[in-house]
């Protein structure tokens, strides 16, 4: 999944040049720029999600009542979503530190090692991506999460033993995208799990609303039921498409968003009035065009598109399938009649 530079694709017989998708929902330089000031600083001021959010102050207030470190957590659900701002929330309810990590980053045993070694009592170690964890580094996490030690094995063959570093006692936070890359172990070993979904409309507006406050912006209540709209059920994108209308706004009007400019400043990023941008319509018309509507395979219509299927899969199907556009059948993807409608009306890009 690309959020870097321009990106050429052949679509059919011309080559469109694709700049970086606005509604990515993986986090891009800017986003990562601005996360301290939009970010939820306290479970109140995390919207939505409610049943892992009273599940998890449930946890926390048993942990702090027993004196106990809280059991370790695995958030699984699309980018986005708010599982890195949990993992804070629940460092921040617990008084503890924070250590963040990712699976790509931790390569080797000795990398787990050094910071499973670094833990002090009571730290929250939240690994980001820990699907993408090795089996190896994976199997010295075991007796840390279940025993808080390491086992190393020193020498071979007959002289073989293990040796046992204790650790002090931590919380485990771990998230993923693909919690069917986590391999059956591992996932065990997560006392308490928590699956994320995306949000409903009612507290996307809500999220854009507190961030528009937040930016000092003015908003009517129609264009933020607009950006939510446009937002695929997750924060990440709409605080972004916030902050393009918010540009826009202050740069072409007096500052505030109305209805009329966020709606003409989405246009202008590629999105039209069914919250579609350029990938989704070119996802759409790849199968119309080229496979008469579908039923066809995936890896078809990836390979058409030039992109991959994964992210196709993540990031452009979940939309469309909500939206009533795309069916999954037995034998492949197939456009609905509601599909076609959109396709005619939108003739351009
Ligand atoms: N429940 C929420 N309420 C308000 N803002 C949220 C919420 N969840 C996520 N956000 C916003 O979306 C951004 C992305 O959230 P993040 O925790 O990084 O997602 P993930 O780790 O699941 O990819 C955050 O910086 C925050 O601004
Ligand atoms: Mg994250």
């Amino acid at each position: 999944m690309s959020t870097g530079g321009a990106r050429k694709r052949l679509i059919g017989p011309e080559a469109i040049e694709l700049a970086p998708r606005v509604v990515d929902p993986v986090a891009s330089t800017e986003d990562e720029l601005l996360r301290s000031s939009l970010r939820p600083r306290s479970f109140e001021e995390y919207v939505g999600q409610r049943a892992v959010v009273e599940s998890l102050t449930i946890s926390i207030a048993a942990a702090k009542k027993r004196g106990e470190p809280l059991e370790h957590i695995l958030f699984y659900g699309p980018p986005g979503l708010g599982k890195t701002t949990l993992a804070s929330l629940i460092a921040r309810e617990l008084g503890a530190a924070l250590r963040p990590t990712s699976g790509p980053t931790i390569e080797k045993p000795k990398d787990i090692v050094g910071v499973l070694t670094a833990l002090e009592a009571g730290d929250v170690l939240f690994i980001d991506e820990i699907h993408r964890l090795g089996r190896v580094v994976e199997e010295f996490l075991y007796p840390a999460m279940e025993d808080f030690q390491i086992d190393f094995i020193v020498d071979r063959g007959a002289y073989a033993k293990t040796i046992k570093l204790p650790l002090k006692p931590f919380t485990l936070v771990g998230a993923t995208t693909r919690a069917g890359m986590l391999s059956g172990p591992l996932r065990d070993r997560f006392g308490l799990r928590h699956h994320m979904d995306y949000y409903v409309e009612t507290d996307l507006v809500a999220i854009i609303t507190r961030s528009a406050q937040q930016l000092e912006v003015p908003i009517s209540p129609s264009a933020a039921a607009l950006i939510a709209r446009c937002s695929r059920g997750t924060p990440r994108i709409a605080n972004r498409l916030l902050r393009r209308v918010r540009d826009f706004a202050q740069v072409c009007a007096d500052g505030a968003i109305e209805l009329d400019l966020a709606r003409e400043s989405l246009r202008r990023e590629g999105i039209d009035a069914a919250g579609l941008d350029r990938l989704d319509r070119a996802f759409l018309r790849t199968i119309a065009e080229q496979y008469r509507g579908g039923p066809v395979g995936l890896a078809a219509v990836a390979a058409s598109l030039s992109e991959d299927a994964e992210t196709l899969e993540d990031v452009v199907e979940p939309f469309l399938l909500q939206r009533g556009l795309l069916m999954r059948t037995a034998t492949g993807r197939k456009l609905t009649p509601a599909a076609h409608e959109h396709l005619e009306q939108s003739a351009e890009t």
